[in-house]
């Protein structure tokens, strides 16, 4: 019995490459914020979410899949990069058991349930492991800059694939698991159609303050204004919005914000404080985060975004055990891709000397969030095959220049 299950098992997993290969012909298809909303209204059906579930990951999983198989063999073979492979593949193979079962039973959409929440779980320590093989990477060879920079485009696509991935299963299981969210009853799935700004980051500042504390005894405090224009007056500041996501890019502002706040500010008693701005506009809803932390060059600016750089020395996966203030560098671009998910953006405006502002921009209309999705085209694969080549502007010397050239012979 044993030796026949392994048998089924080694022909499914030898189909994979087959089914990897069908699924990634499909573009995604990119949700709106309405959608979303509609999939989780009064009249939601989860017969029409399954099938709609059992067609769309595997495409969403296949089209990053086949970016994968494109990493450097370097990377592709490190340990950690092939246990993130086999997850991916695990799961594929599991929502493909569901394409030939009947979505009229009852029981098949309980399984599905079930399945996918296994499949968040098992994918629950992807961005570590990933980061891990990042650094056997980093370790084992020296890096250049084409790497870097294919390395930088595969994860920005790859985590932000992921999210996708995760927010649809969220929905999913959420809104069909047939209980109410206790804590926020309003919300749908995990969207809260009047997701209010203000309240997020002050939940999002209280926690980094108390990360904070922990840490250096002391902590900076919030000065929080709204603005919005005339129009909106009257109106609360709120959108159609995942609190998760914009509460995971404040507390990761706020992180850095009051680190370097602390840092800059070791001998002096009085810290100044964090200040947000929230602004309600037409078409952006956006939050500036300002710090007296000292700034960043702007040369470095750039470098921030990069997974390839940190400044903090890695985290031990195992030792997780409380979150530190600052761990594997990756706090920044992860944010930015939960701002580009719906359309939005994440930018730092630095003034070396002074302090940081860092803006989250948002679609304020909830008919301009659309899921922004990574598809695998004949774009993409180039991407992944620039070569080095030589620059088109002149690299400055470091050596001062040799100015005996021009003397005026006698
Ligand atoms: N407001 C800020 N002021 C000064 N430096 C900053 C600020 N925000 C970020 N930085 C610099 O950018 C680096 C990268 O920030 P990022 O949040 O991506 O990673 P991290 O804080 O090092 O680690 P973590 O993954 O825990 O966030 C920081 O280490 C810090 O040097
Ligand atoms: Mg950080």
């Amino acid at each position: 019995m044993k030796f026949v299950r392994f048998i089924m098992k080694n022909a499914a997993l030898a189909s994979v490459p087959k089914h990897i290969e069908h699924f990634s012909k499909f573009s995604p298809s990119p949700l709106s914020m309405k959608q979303f909303l509609d999939f989780g209204s009064i009249n939601a059906c989860e017969k029409t979410s399954f099938v709609f579930l059992r067609q769309e990951l595997p495409v969403r999983l296949s089209n990053i899949m086949k970016e994968i198989n494109l990493l450097p063999d370097k990377l592709l073979t490190t340990p950690s990069v092939q246990i993130v492979q086999s997850w991916y593949i695990q799961s594929l193979m599991e929502i493909l058991d569901f394409l030939d079962k009947n979505p009229d039973d009852y029981k098949v959409l309980g399984e599905f349930v079930d399945a996918l929440v296994t499949i968040r779980n098992r994918h629950n320590d992807v961005v570590p492991t990933m980061a891990q093989g990042i650094i056997e990477y980093k370790e084992a060879f020296p890096q250049d800059p084409v790497t870097n920079q294919n390395i930088q485009y595969f994860l920005d696509r790859f985590y932000m694939s992921r999210i996708s991935i995760r927010m649809l299963i969220n929905q999913h299981t959420l809104i069909f698991d047939g209980t109410l969210n206790p804590v926020h009853p309003n919300t749908i799935g995990s969207i809260d159609p009047h997701c209010n700004v203000g309240d997020v980051v002050q939940d999002a500042f209280h926690s980094a303050k108390m990360l904070c504390d922990q840490y250096y005894l002391r902590s900076p405090d919030l000065i929080l204004q709204e603005m919005c224009s005339k129009k909106k007056k009257n109106l609360p500041m709120t959108i159609v919005y995942v609190p998760s996501h914009l509460y995971h890019m404040l507390f990761e502002l706020f992180k850095n914000a009051m680190r370097a706040t602390i840092e800059t500010h070791d001998n002096n008693n009085n810290l100044p404080p964090i200040q947000v701005m929230v602004s309600l506009g037409d078409e952006d809803m956006s939050i500036k985060v300002s710090d007296k932390g000292g700034g960043v060059p702007f040369r470095r600016i750039e470098n921030l975004f990069s997974y390839m750089y940190s400044t903090a020395p890695a985290p031990q996966i195992e030792e997780r055990t409380r979150p530190p203030l600052a761990g594997f560098g990756y706090g920044l671009p992860i944010s930015r891709l939960y701002a580009k998910y719906f359309q939005g953006d994440l930018q730092l405006y630095s003034m070396e000397g002074h302090g940081t502002d860092a803006v989250i921009y948002l679609k304020a209309l909830s008919t301009d969030s659309i899921e922004r999705l990574p598809v695998y085209n004949k774009t993409a694969l180039k991407n992944y095959k620039v070569s080095q080549e030589a620059d088109d502007w002149c690299i400055p010397s470091k050596e001062p220049l040799d100015l005996s050239i021009y003397k005026v012979p006698k």
